[in-house]
């Protein structure tokens, strides 16, 4: 068992049982055990088979459980366009690939096969928790939430609300807005006890697309249930200029989200390129969270979020594939991105601070996930968390991955020091060679949700 608690730090449990009950919940963590069927036996009171499961992973060194990914911004309709952006920016790649496509949801047939192919996707690729925003439909809504959760994957899932600046066919009154918004509210509210694995988030696309008086309208609702909101924030030079201008009774981009109560602890904000001070004060002050993208900031040219400088002002950050403006639904693929863009913010700064770690981007895809979502009961392997998990298979039969036999931990026979160097080389190994192909499976709260076995 792989996992990193904390930023920076890697930790290994090696020849660990972990026990989880019907509930989905860890019970039990017992380091250094060679026989689980004692724990079993210890916790469950039997050694029939018939009451527990065993997934045994010893018979290869080139295995591991890690927590599952957390994707804190991904775009679920915009699946189709993954790879496809040419050599635009934000405003036009938007009006070009983007409306298009996502006004394509009027029809639920559409809705349905990319939703599930998407869902599929992620979640093989080891996401088992993805705040998604969909679009201004009513229905397609409802139905993401529906399909995340028939396969299994926690997900918070956000009708997007615009209602100007956008195209004819791709638009809502301020009034269509509020009643799809109750509606696609209430569809997922109304599911208890299931709520817990699939929840509303409110969704303004951006400030660009919705009007003061939409904002304020959701502001207030956000802080009426203390909902989640998420939106796109200091993304592009132009898109701040335009922004900026379009909402001139504000201070800066930042604040016309404060002012609209849309900041706030369970509130996500994509991008955060080329925040100001004063506007990184406000998201320290109202405790917002930072979902840093660096396949799309790098794909549609938006810039380098300083996402250590985040780190240091106290601000939660997480990572999001923001697909199709990132080209890669595996958040692997974004963490080692994330870790590329630190260096280069490195070889313009010279200050070696701005480099990200394989933990510090591992730490960012779980953990990091968890506390900007405000998701206490995942993100890491503890007694009481709930079992989100990717089993990694190394050597699996089509690995990407090159493994050499001299390079495995052999426990117990080196130093123990020499086997978690060894093993920390490995994990370096596999967050930049490896890619879907190494998740053999995936578990969410306990219970399998995709295989290749
Ligand atoms: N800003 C407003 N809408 C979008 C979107 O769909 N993707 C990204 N990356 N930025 C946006
Ligand atoms: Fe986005």
């Amino acid at each position: 068992f792989v996992h990193t608690p904390t930023l920076g730090k890697l930790e290994v449990f090696h020849n660990c049982a972990v026990g989880v009950d019907s509930e989905g919940t860890i019970q039990f963590i017992e380091d250094e055990c060679d026989d689980p069927s004692e724990f079993t036996l210890q916790f469950t009171g039997s050694k029939s088979s018939t009451e527990f499961e065993i997934v045994d992973i010893s018979d290869s060194d080139r295995k591991f459980f890690f927590p599952g990914f957390i994707d804190t911004h991904i775009h679920a309709p915009q699946f189709p366009n993954n790879g496809i952006f040419g050599d635009s920016t934000l405003l036009e790649w938007l009006e070009i690939y983007t409306f298009p496509l996502e006004s394509s949801f009027q029809s639920l047939r559409v809705a349905q096969e990319i939703y599930t192919k998407c869902i599929q996707r992620t979640l093989s690729s080891g996401t088992t928790t993805a705040s998604y925003y969909a679009t201004i439909h009513t229905n397609a809504s409802k139905l993401l939430a529906d399909l995340a959760l028939k396969m299994g994957q926690r997900a918070l899932i956000g009708k997007v609300c615009m209602n100007q600046n956008s195209p004819d066919n791709y638009i809502e009154t301020f009034e269509e807005c509020k009643s799809s918004q109750m509606e696609v509210l209430k569809h997922l509210e109304n599911r208890d006890p299931k709520a817990e694995f699939v929840a509303p988030v409110l969704t303004p696309r951006f400030a660009g697309s919705c009007t003061d008086e939409l904002l304020k309208w959701l502001g207030q609702l956000r802080k009426s249930k203390d909902y989640h909101c998420q939106t796109h924030l200091d993304e592009n030079h132009k898109e701040i200029e335009w922004i900026t201008g379009l909402f001139p009774q504000y201070e800066n981009y930042t604040d016309i989200y404060k002012q609209t109560n849309l900041l706030g602890h369970k509130t996500t904000l994509a991008h955060c390129i080329h925040l100001l001070d004063e506007e990184k004060d406000m998201l320290v002050e109202s405790g917002s969270g930072v979902s840093h993208c660096p396949t799309s900031n790098s794909s549609i040219t938006s810039g380098e979020a300083r996402v250590r400088w985040l780190l240091d002002c106290g601000i939660n950050v997480s990572l999001g594939t923001d697909c199709s403006g990132g080209f890669s639904p595996n958040i692997l693929h974004v963490a080692k991105h994330a870790l590329l863009v630190s260096r280069h913010l490195v070889m313009k700064s010279k200050n070696d601070h701005e480099k990200l770690s394989t933990s510090d981007v591992l730490y960012l895809a779980t953990m990091g996930g968890a506390n900007v979502l405000k998701m206490d009961s995942v993100g890491s392997f503890a007694v009481g968390k709930k079992f989100d998990s990717q089993l990694i298979d190394m050597a699996c039969k089509d690995s990407p991955i090159d493994n050499f036999e001299f390079q495995s931990p052999k426990w117990g026979e080196l130093k123990r020091e020499e086997s978690l160097k060894k093993f920390h080389d490995l994990i370096d190994k596999w967050v930049f060679n490896g890619d879907d192909r190494n998740v053999s499976s995936v578990f969410v709260n306990g219970r399998c949700v995709s295989s290749r076995l």
